[in-house]
């Protein structure tokens, strides 16, 4: 059997419970080669953002990936001071990890993309799962960019499911629309993956209790982190468990999990300041019409997956041995 080929990534994150995992399974696939990663205000803060990658990176044994400050406000005003009852007033679930020594990169979050993008023409993947603030920052910077990018893979928006911010708008695009509505309308591959997808495939307690068995520095923290990110989503669920936005949407970037029902289409993005503000909408008249090739129509937004997500995520997480991480420890969890 030959190994799967490696693609040149650069992840786009606000460090966050699950964007820590998605972090992790990042790390762990061998078919991806992280070449950079920029944090921007979601969660958290941009520069709270970028400590938490920066020692999970450190936890990980893979401190030598460059960490680039993002964008804090978003483009058309403030960041409003993130999640804290989701992910915790630190991001990653109160779990405290050694500091790491490593310093923040000397460019920008933007520039740091433009940079892989014209080092990796045309194999360049970007993985963003927060709000798209430094993708459009850095389109501005490179009118080029969708075509040095081979493909974008955002967790976002809402296509037929409501929103979790407002009754349309999802967080990572209601964060900033209209970053959001540029980087939408761009002329490159995007794929979307939606609350659709992310809030029907649960992690459940007997995978956080896997993780929490492991050997690995890195499986047991997310496992703890997880532990406050279930105490949110049991209020939604009803039982402890979660949604996996982030740690779908790297699987799916990676091609380690399967889109069942994945239209291409287009989507806009409202910016208007009504109810709509925020929304993706996708236009998905196709799911019941025999509706003619859309302009515009470059999004594949995934509405369900081939297989159950859960088992291979876990599976995957578990590949951190304690023997591939050394170089860093947990330090406390205030939650387990
Ligand atoms: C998205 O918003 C953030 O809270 C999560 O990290 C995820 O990227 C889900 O709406
Ligand atoms: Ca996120």
């Amino acid at each position: 059997m030959t190994a799967p080929t490696s693609r040149p990534f650069y992840l786009d994150c606000d460090t966050g419970i699950d964007d820590a995992l998605a972090l992790a399974y990042l790390l762990a696939s061998p078919q991806a080669d992280v070449r950079g990663i920029g944090t921007v205000s979601g969660n958290v803060s941009a520069a709270v953002g970028a400590r938490n990658t920066l020692d999970l990176l450190q936890l990980a044994g893979h401190a030598h990936i460059p960490v680039a400050l993002g964008a804090h406000d978003p483009l058309g005003g403030s960041f409003r001071g993130g999640a804290p009852h989701v992910h915790g007033a630190n991001g990653i679930g109160e779990v405290s990890l050694e500091a790491a020594s490593v310093e923040l990169a000397s460019e920008t979050a933007a520039e740091m993309l433009v940079r892989l993008a014209n080092e990796h023409p045309g194999t360049l993947r970007v993985l963003a799962i927060g709000p798209l603030t430094n993708i459009a920052e850095a389109l501005r910077l490179e009118p080029e960019l969708p075509r040095l990018v081979e493909e974008i893979t955002i967790m976002g928006g809402a296509a037929l499911a409501p929103g979790n911010i407002t009754a349309v708008a999802e967080a990572n695009i209601a964060n900033d629309p209209e970053a959001a509505a540029d980087v939408f309308a761009a002329d490159w591959n995007v794929t979307l993956v939606p609350l659709d997808v992310t809030m029907s495939n649960v992690l459940e307690e007997s995978h956080r209790q896997e993780l929490l068995a492991s050997s690995g520095p890195v499986p047991r923290a997310l496992g703890e982190m997880l532990g406050y990110y279930f105490g949110f989503y049991e209020g939604i669920f009803g039982r402890a468990c979660s949604a996996m936005h982030d740690p779908l949407a790297a699987a799916l970037a990676v091609g380690g999990v399967r889109a069942a029902v994945a239209p291409l289409v287009r989507v806009d993005v409202d910016t208007t300041f009504g109810p709509g503000r925020g929304q993706t909408v996708c236009d998905l008249r196709g799911l019941y019409l025999d509706y003619p090739e859309q302009p515009g129509a470059r999004c594949r937004v995934v509405l369900s997956l081939e297989d159950d997500f859960a088992p291979h995520l876990v599976e995957t997480l578990l590949t951190f041995s304690s023997e591939s991480t050394t170089a860093g420890t947990i330090v406390g969890a205030a939650v387990v």
